[in-house]
């Protein structure tokens, strides 16, 4: 049985794709891993698959949901071990249409239930906007990972973003996995004294791993290829793979040994 992880803040290029696609490339050295790109923008989809015109997409599979004509879902294959269910911007149309808005939590309900056994882990990078699409999403996964800015960091904000979370009705408790600080420069005091903070008011919650700005993430996102494919120096590489083995973690139901692919 798979694990679903949301990735999402409702605070925009805080690097909610990067972290998607970054964790999902670590993670499917071991595990079969599904990605699902929930944003119009389709960022994710463009990066993993060079193009962002997919007939089959997450806008067509969910009108065939509300149509109730949804044959067998088949994902792009990226490798044996990573699979995506491509964007596309006509999910913008969704948060108007009243027939996806009066589907509601049923629309992710019926997308992930006949996925969870075909994958060990689905991570869903989320658009910013706390539409239908991410309540939807939300409902029906099992855990979040909120990636987040040292510059714009408020405890305020933090507070209001579960806040937001918990109101999305559910039938489990949501598991916060953490949030942890992308864009982070351990040199400077400010950003340092930003963490202390957050470590206080947040405990648990916030993860020990940072992410530095590193110039290998454009490099590896123009060349369609993965960070972690750099044979020089690659810190923010190494950040990202030191994330995703905190995060793993954390995933405390994960029974390695219910696993479809055995960890390396
Ligand atoms: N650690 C990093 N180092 C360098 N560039 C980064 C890093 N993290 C993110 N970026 C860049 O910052 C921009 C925003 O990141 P990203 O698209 O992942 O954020 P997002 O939260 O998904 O944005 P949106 O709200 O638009 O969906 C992108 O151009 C990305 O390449
Ligand atoms: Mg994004």
């Amino acid at each position: 049985m798979s694990r679903t992880i949301a990735i999402y803040n409702f605070k925009g290029g805080v690097g909610k794709t990067t972290t998607t696609l970054n964790l999902a490339l670590s993670w499917s050295r071991s595990f079969k891993v599904l990605v699902i790109d929930c944003d119009p923008q389709a960022n994710l989809t463009h990066t993993l698959t060079g193009h962002i015109n997919h007939k089959s997409n997450l806008y067509t599979i969910l009108k065939d949901i509300i149509h109730n004509r949804l044959g067998k879902v088949e994902p792009v294959e990226l490798s044996g071990y990573l699979h995506i269910i491509p964007g596309d911007y006509k999910m913008t149309n969704l948060e108007e249409n009243s027939e996806f808005i009066s589907f509601g939590n049923g629309l992710f309900y019926k997308l992930l239930s006949p996925l969870k056994q075909n994958y060990d882990l689905i991570l869903l990078d989320c658009p910013t906007h706390f539409g239908t699409v991410v309540k939807s999403s939300i409902a029906n996964v099992k855990s979040i990972l909120i990636p987040a800015l040292a510059d714009s960091f408020s405890t305020l904000g933090f507070r209001k973003l579960l806040t937001y979370l918990s109101e999305v009705e559910r039938d489990a408790r949501l598991n916060v996995l953490g949030i942890f600080f992308n864009l982070y420069r351990k040199n400077t005091r400010h950003h340092r004294m930003i963490k202390d903070e957050a470590a206080k008011e947040l405990g648990e919650l916030l993860l020990n791993q940072t992410i530095r700005q590193g110039i290998k993430v454009s490099e590896a996102n123009w060349s369609h290829r993965s960070i972690y494919s750099f044979e020089e120096k690659n810190e923010v590489g190494d950040d990202f793979m030191k994330l995703s083995e905190e995060v793993l973690g954390r995933l405390d139901a994960v029974h390695l040994d219910q696993l479809m692919y055995k960890v390396v």
